[in-house]
């Protein structure tokens, strides 16, 4: 009898938080949630040398964050570094760290938290693409993207989550990609890191949440094809459902993701219904979407990587 009586009470708690969750999403779904201040807080951006994490750099500056900008090539981070004391940042500081390495991540997180502080937002940014069928892709190059696209941000983790846990304060927010939520031709090494990521941060996001350490926040980014640089020459086969994304107009998303403490940012809308409709669709039917789409073709034409790798 007892143990049935527990078992009804746990339920009701159950269906009361369900329902007030449920009250609150669509709540926020009609009006904005509120931003929190982030003046203050010590951001730090991995790859800030170029395209997102430049953009991102230059948003926070303007919201009065300390910013901490970590990037492999010195001389674009330091031009982002210039860029953000002009966007009004006064404390800036540019490292150049290779994050794919687990040593230089530990030694310049060290160097940070001695010369700037806790870091309270930490954004993993830096990413390559390679954009190589498999079998054609060297296994240098397969190595790397997943150390840049995923284990780097198990190093950063490492390196800033504890003093987040210290303080009950802080916000890991992970650049991930729509290549993270569904496979895609000619990008198996590149899906396979971003896949990783999102399980990585959606992981320790549960591990908070479990071991009541509120102060926590985690924000998940996807989006489809932005127009950095990072995947120059590839199109959209819809572009009315699956545009190429301007970068301003991603980074206020992302921003805005961060300070309404949001967990899922998918870019464009249209990714939300294409990865509920891969759990239940038909193969034959996801597959025949993914045609109508022009999803097996979106690297034909890829010559972001060249320039690079
Ligand atoms: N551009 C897109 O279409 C797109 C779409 C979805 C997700 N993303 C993701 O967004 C993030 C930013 O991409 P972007 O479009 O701004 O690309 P980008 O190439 O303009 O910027 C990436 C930055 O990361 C830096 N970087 C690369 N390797 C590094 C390393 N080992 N250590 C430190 N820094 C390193 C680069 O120097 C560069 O400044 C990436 O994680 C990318 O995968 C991009």
């Amino acid at each position: 009898m007892a143990l049935k009586l527990k078992s009804a009470k746990k339920l009701f708690i159950f269906l009361g938080k369900s329902v007030l969750a449920l009250v609150e999403t669509v709540v926020f779904a009609i009006i904005p949630k509120p931003r929190k201040n982030v003046a203050g807080e010590i951001v730090l951006i991995t790859g800030a040398g170029s395209g997102l994490g430049r953009l991102l750099a230059l948003k926070f500056a303007q919201l009065g964050s300390v910013l901490v900008l970590w990037d492999i090539n010195q001389e674009n981070n330091e031009e982002t570094c210039k860029m953000a004391g002009e966007a009004g940042a006064t404390r800036v500081y540019a490292y150049t760290c290779d994050c794919s390495r687990k040593e230089e991540v530990y030694r310049v997180a060290n160097q940070v938290k001695k010369e700037v502080g806790d870091v309270s937002i930490l954004i993993n940014n830096a990413g390559i693409v390679t954009g190589r069928n498999f079998m054609d892709c060297p296994d240098e190059l397969i190595e790397k993207s997943l150390d840049v696209n995923f284990k780097a941000h198990i190093w950063t983790y490492k390196a800033f989550l504890p003093a987040m846990i210290a303080n009950d304060h802080g916000h890991l927010v992970c650049i991930s990609s729509s290549a993270g939520l569904i496979g895609i031709n000619g990008l198996a090494d590149y899906c396979a890191s971003k896949f990783a990521a999102n399980g990585f941060a959606e992981s320790i996001f549960l591990e908070s949440f479990a071991k009541g350490q509120k102060g926590i926040k985690t924000t998940i980014v996807c989006p489809f094809f932005i127009k950095t640089g990072m995947f120059d020459g590839c199109t959209t086969g819809c572009p009315s459902l699956l545009p190429i994304l301007e970068p301003e107009y991603a980074v206020r998303k992302i921003v805005d993701a961060i300070l309404q403490e949001n967990l899922y940012l998918y870019m464009p809308k249209f990714i939300y219904l294409m990865v509920f409709l891969k759990s239940f669709l038909p193969l034959k039917l996801g597959l025949l979407l993914g045609e109508y789409l022009g999803a097996f073709n979106l690297m034909d034409g890829f010559t972001g990587a060249r320039k690079k790798n």
